[in-house]
């Protein structure tokens, strides 16, 4: 555990805060929103089966939560890869982290104590390393918060297929019309053309 790295300066605070974790195996890099749980200076990921970030959490055991404002990177990441220019290497303790240049800080985890089940496995996050790009000071907006919401109904959308969510994501659209700006409303049409 890295004793003068505080959670709270890179806005990782008690509960589960909405990240986009970078992962890799090989050359390969990945992104996908994902939450990181936070209880008091304790930190958990609970990653789901069949996707990469599992995948490569279990194999590499370390991952890095990139923080974002932007609602566009939310959508793209969880339907689709991100572009190779997105992301930055960077090299530590011999081996090779992947973060996304634009995240305004990102902390790197190693994940330990690793619980698996039949749907998810549990890991126990501790920071290895962070890095503050850029201080952005930024007012609540529900139309980013409103786009997070709808990713994650849009996800349960593809798995089960239920009209109800197709009701809470069109609700969650016309907080974003609403209350959105170019890149929140870009980001729900973006979002509407993956269902
Ligand atoms: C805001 C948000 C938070 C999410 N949090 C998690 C999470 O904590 N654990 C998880 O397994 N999936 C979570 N998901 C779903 C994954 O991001 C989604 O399944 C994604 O497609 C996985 O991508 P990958 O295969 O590239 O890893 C979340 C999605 C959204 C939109």
């Amino acid at each position: 555990m890295l004793k003068n790295l505080n959670l709270d300066d890179f806005g990782i605070y008690e509960g589960i805060s909405e990240t986009i974790v970078t992962t890799n195996r090989g050359w390969t890099s990945n992104a996908a929103p994902m939450g990181i749980i936070r209880k008091k200076d304790k930190l958990f990921i609970r990653l789901f089966k069949d996707s990469t970030t599992y995948d490569n959490v279990l194999s590499e055991k370390v991952l890095v939560a990139n923080i974002t404002w932007d609602p566009l990177v939310f959508v793209n990441s969880t339907f689709t890869d991100l572009e190779d220019s997105d992301f930055q290497t960077i090299n530590f303790n011999c081996r090779s982290l992947v973060t996304l240049k634009k995240a305004q800080c990102w902390v790197a985890f190693e994940c330990t104590n690793t619980k698996l089940t039949s749907e998810a496995l549990v890991a126990e996050l501790i920071p290895i390393r962070g890095h503050v790009n850029k201080c952005l000071i930024r007012a609540p907006n529900r139309a980013f918060f409103g786009v997070i919401e709808a990713c994650i109904h849009a996800t349960r959308y593809q798995l089960t297929g239920e009209d109800k969510y197709l009701k809470l994501i069109k609700a969650y659209g016309d907080i974003v019309d609403k209350c959105g700006g170019d890149n929140e409303k870009e980001a729900m049409r973006l979002l509407y053309g993956f269902l």
